[in-house]
C-alpha cells in the first residue's frame, strides 16, 4: 500500500527572523517540533522559545551586518524571513520618514537576510527553502496603507526573482501572504485604524475578522503550518509562488 512521506525536518537548520512576534514564534515552535535545529532572531534582548537566539536590530546598519555574519556561520537550509513593521498613511500624509522605516525593515533588511542566506546555501552546496512573509496587502493597494502595501508587493516580486535565480542551485523560494492573523501586530494596526477611521479601539479588528469568508481571523499556527509545508520536501516541486493564508480574503 502507498505510504505518503512524513513531514520531517530532522537534520535541517532553520533561521527565523521576527521570532518574538506572533507568527515568528509559532514558526519556531513548529520547526523545532518537527526536528529542525532552529536559530531565531528579533530585536528584544531575550527570547522564550526552542531555539538558539541572537538579538539584532535589522534597521540599523551595524545590526544588519552582524546578522549577515551570523547567517554565514549558521548556514541555514530553511529561512523564515518574517521580521516586519506596519504603519499607516495615504499618499497625502505618509512621509519619507515612514517610507525609510518601513522599507528599511520590510524590504532592505528582508532582502539582505535573503541574500546572505542564499549565498551561504550556495557556498555550502546545500539545497534549501526560503519562505518570505508577504501579505494580502501586497496584492492590492489600500488608500490608507500606501507604504506598507508597497513593501509587501516588493516581497512578492523579490520572491519570484530570487526563485528563478536560485532554482539551478536547488534552492526554492516561496512567499506566504497572510490575511488577518491575530498577533501582537494587530494591537498597533487596530489602534492606527481607530485613529485614521475614527473608530473605537477594537472595532476594526472585529470588522476585519467578520469580513473574512471563513468568518474569523487566522491564528499564527495557521501560518506556521503553511511554513512547514514550504520548508519540507512535501513542497519539493514548488517555487516562485505566493500562498494565501487568509480564509478566502484574496482570490487569485
Ligand atoms: N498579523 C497579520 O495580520 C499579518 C498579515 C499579513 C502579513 N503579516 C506579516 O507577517 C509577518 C509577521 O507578522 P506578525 O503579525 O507576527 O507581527 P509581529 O509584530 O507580532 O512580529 C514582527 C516581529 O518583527 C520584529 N521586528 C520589527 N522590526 C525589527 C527590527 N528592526 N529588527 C529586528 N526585528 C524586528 C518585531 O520585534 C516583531 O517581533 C510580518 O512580515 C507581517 O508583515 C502579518
Amino acid at each position: 500500500m502507498f505510504k505518503p512521506a512524513p513531514t520531517d525536518l530532522t537534520g535541517k537548520t532553520a533561521l527565523v527572523t521576527g521570532a518574538s512576534g506572533g507568527i515568528g514564534a509559532a514558526a519556531v515552535a513548529h520547526f523545532a517540533a518537527l526536528g529542525a535545529t532552529v536559530y531565531a532572531t528579533d530585536i528584544a534582548d531575550s527570547f522564550d522559545g526552542d531555539a538558539t537566539y541572537r538579538a539584532f536590530n535589522l534597521l540599523d546598519n551595524a545590526g544588519l551586518a552582524a546578522a549577515q555574519d551570523w547567517i554565514a556561520d549558521i548556514q541555514p537550509n530553511i529561512l523564515f524571513n518574517n521580521a516586519a513593521i506596519f504603519d499607516m498613511g495615504s499618499v497625502l500624509d505618509a512621509d519619507l520618514d515612514q517610507f525609510d522605516r518601513l522599507f528599511g525593515v520590510n524590504v532592505r533588511a528582508f532582502y539582505a537576510v535573503m541574500q546572505s542566506t542564499a549565498k551561504a546555501m550556495v557556498a555550502a552546496g546545500k539545497s534549501g527553502s526560503i519562505i518570505n512573509l508577504a501579505s494580502q496587502a501586497g496584492h492590492r493597494g489600500e488608500a490608507l496603507v500606501a507604504h506598507y502595501c508597497a513593501t509587501k508587493a516588493a516581497v512578492i516580486s523579490y520572491t519570484q526573482s530570487a526563485a528563478l535565480a536560485l532554482a539551478p542551485h536547488k534552492i526554492r523560494v516561496n512567499a506566504i501572504s497572510p490575511g488577518v492573523i491575530d498577533t501582537p501586530m494587530w494591537k498597533d494596526v487596530d489602534a492606527l485604524f481607530a485613529k485614521f477611521e475614527n473608530k473605537p479601539l477594537g472595532q476594526k479588528k472585529q470588522e476585519v475578522g467578520d469580513a473574512v469568508p471563513l468568518g474569523y481571523m487566522g491564528s499564527p499556527d495557521d501560518v506556521a503550518r503553511a511554513a512547514v509545508f514550504l520548508a519540507s520536501d512535501q513542497s519539493a516541486y514548488m517555487t516562485a509562488q505566493t500562498i494565501g493564508i487568509d480564509g478566502g480574503n484574496v482570490l487569485r
